[in-house]
């Protein structure tokens, strides 16, 4: 039997957020274990990334749909987090959204990572949003997933400036970086069991 908290995660790109949990993890700042990393993309690095530190990691077909998964991926998305008793499932960069079956297999169980201080600039390249709207500050969000689009309850956020001479990928790249020291920190208190929601508020304990 299994005693540690098993982290399973799911990503569609680069891999970026998911190398700083696994650093996390692997320097001892998550009491965790990464159990399982799965993509709907074949050649994601995220995949890479999983196999260069011995973390098993398969490519699922997500099957005919191009925003989520049919329901034959869903079953076997579902059922390969299972195998791997996984406790929380950590979307980081997954571009699909999970419908009925996987939430409730999972209900409460699940977070994402988003690159905007949410509610604002939900969906998609929320950086190029963000400098579209002129706004100041830009970031990102740590977020529990419901059934809604990055609508979940926050369970934390991080604030980057945004500069007169910001590009698109300037923005982005700034709020990357705020990314791969927020979702470690969040992982690490889900894990140490420190979150509690009340409502649509997450509360941290003290530790
Ligand atoms: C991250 O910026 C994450 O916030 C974003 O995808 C990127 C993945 O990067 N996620 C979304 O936009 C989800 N709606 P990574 O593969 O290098 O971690």
């Amino acid at each position: 039997m299994n005693t540690s908290f098993r982290i399973g995660v799911l990503g569609s790109g680069k891999g970026s957020n998911f190398a700083a949990i696994a650093e996390a993890v692997a320097a001892g700042k998550i009491p965790a274990e990464m159990a399982v990393v799965l993509s709907d993309v074949e050649s994601a690095g995220i995949l890479t990334h999983a196999r260069n530190r011995s973390i098993p990691a398969r490519f699922i077909p997500p099957g005919k749909f191009r925003t989520k998964l049919d329901e034959v991926a869903e079953r076997a998305f579902v059922s390969a987090l299972q195998t791997a008793q996984v406790d929380l499932v950590v979307l980081a960069g997954f571009m699909r959204v999970l419908k009925g079956d996987f939430l409730r297999a999972y209900e409460g169980r699940i977070v994402n990572i988003h690159p905007s201080l949410l509610p604002c600039f939900p969906g998609l390249e929320s950086w190029r949003q963000a400098l579209d709207h002129g706004v100041k500050v830009a970031g990102c969000t740590v977020h529990f997933v419901d059934a809604g689009v990055d609508s979940g309850a926050i369970i934390g956020q991080s604030a980057v400036p945004v500069l007169d001479e910001d590009t698109p990928e300037s923005l982005h790249q700034r709020i990357h970086a705020a990314e791969h020291e927020l979702y470690p920190q969040c992982v690490a208190a889900l894990a140490r069991n420190e979150i509690s929601v009340v409502g649509r508020r997450v509360i941290w304990k003290k530790s």
